[in-house]
């Protein structure tokens, strides 16, 4: 028997596999819906903000090479204060929910984290990687002490665990994730999507509406595989794989990197919401032809 049960941050996860931020994220209905029928062993919500915010205009999405897709929604959310009930919904789905926060200064990380605390996150992942929308997101991730000054001033306003999430657009990702941990971050993601676009040859115009977006699904995951090896052999604190994990050997290839968990978004479009349970099964099967039987005597072997 195969036991493919992990933990970040004293969370119980009964399968390494998560729903990543702003995939399916913005309502509590769906966010349980992928909980309870499709297998996610923990849900993290779309980014929030203080304020609302409708995004940018269309098209926002578009189709990409080898799977992938170029998006640049713009961080649409209703805001924190709005999210609160969706978030009541969400936690019926019985895995920990994992509350995404930005903001366009300290304060307002802090702010969003802590109502995210109040209102019964189990983790606040602060987003430190959206590539397209002003002084937010990347703008932090890109600047090592920005990241190190954020992670430490929500560290110092909330009880429960604070994740990072980086972008890989910077020159060196392992820099910034050790500027997370000396700030006391309880987990890395690793990572977002890549800055990325796409121009339409008949009108000579890029064809997303923000012009320019971020690449996610199969294309990204050599590089995401990378980024999570490079920062697992620098850096203690656990890491949160992301990018491209469409089947159970990707998820499999993380946690060999060094990934304590997964996190799967683009995914869910080519395998449905039960991509959860699909990937487990698939994990299960190769550990056990191999003779594998727990998470722990595989993570980081490819080092
Ligand atoms: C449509 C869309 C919206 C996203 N919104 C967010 C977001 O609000 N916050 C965030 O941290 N990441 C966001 N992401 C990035 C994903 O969480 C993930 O890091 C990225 O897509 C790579 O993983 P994947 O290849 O499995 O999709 C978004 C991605 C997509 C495709």
């Amino acid at each position: 028997m195969v036991d493919i049960s992990t933990k970040i941050s004293g969370i119980k996860l009964k399968t390494p596999l998560m729903l990543a931020s702003g995939i399916l994220g913005t309502a509590g209905t769906s966010l349980k819906r992928i909980a309870v029928f499709g297998g996610a062993s923990a849900i993290v919500t779309k980014s929030l903000g203080v304020e609302p915010r409708s995004g940018h205009k269309g098209p926002t999405i578009v189709k990409s090479i080898a799977g992938g897709l170029i998006s640049a929604i713009g961080l649409a959310n209703p805001g924190y204060e709005a999210f609160k009930e969706e978030l009541d919904i969400a936690k019926e789905g019985g895995v920990p929910v994992i509350g995404s926060a930005y903001g366009f200064s300290f304060r307002e990380y802090i702010e969003v984290a802590q109502a995210l605390e109040s209102y019964g996150a189990s983790a606040v992942e602060l987003n430190l990687s959206y590539p397209n929308v002003g002084k937010t997101g990347a703008f932090y991730g890109k600047h090592t002490e920005l990241s190190y000054e954020v992670v430490k001033a929500v560290k110092e306003s909330v009880n429960i665990p604070v994740f990072a999430k980086l972008t890989a657009n910077v020159s060196d990702i392992v820099k910034v994730a050790k500027a997370c941990e000396e700030a006391g971050v309880d987990a890395i993601t690793a990572i977002t999507s890549l800055e990325a676009m796409k121009i339409d040859v008949n009108t000579g115009r890029p064809v997303l509406g923000n012009k320019v977006g971020g690449l996610s699904g199969p294309c990204i995951k050599p590089i995401a595989l990378r980024c999570v090896y490079a920062i697992t052999k620098e850096v203690d604190v656990p890491v949160i794989g992301c990018g491209g994990i469409t089947t159970g050997e990707d998820a499999l290839e993380f946690i060999m990197a060094g990934a304590q968990a997964c996190q799967i978004g683009t995914g869910i479009l080519t395998r449905g919401i039960t991509i959860f349970k699909k990937i487990a099964r698939e994990m299960e099967e190769i550990m056990e032809k191999q003779g594998y039987r727990n998470l722990d005597e595989i993570r980081g072997i490819a080092h």
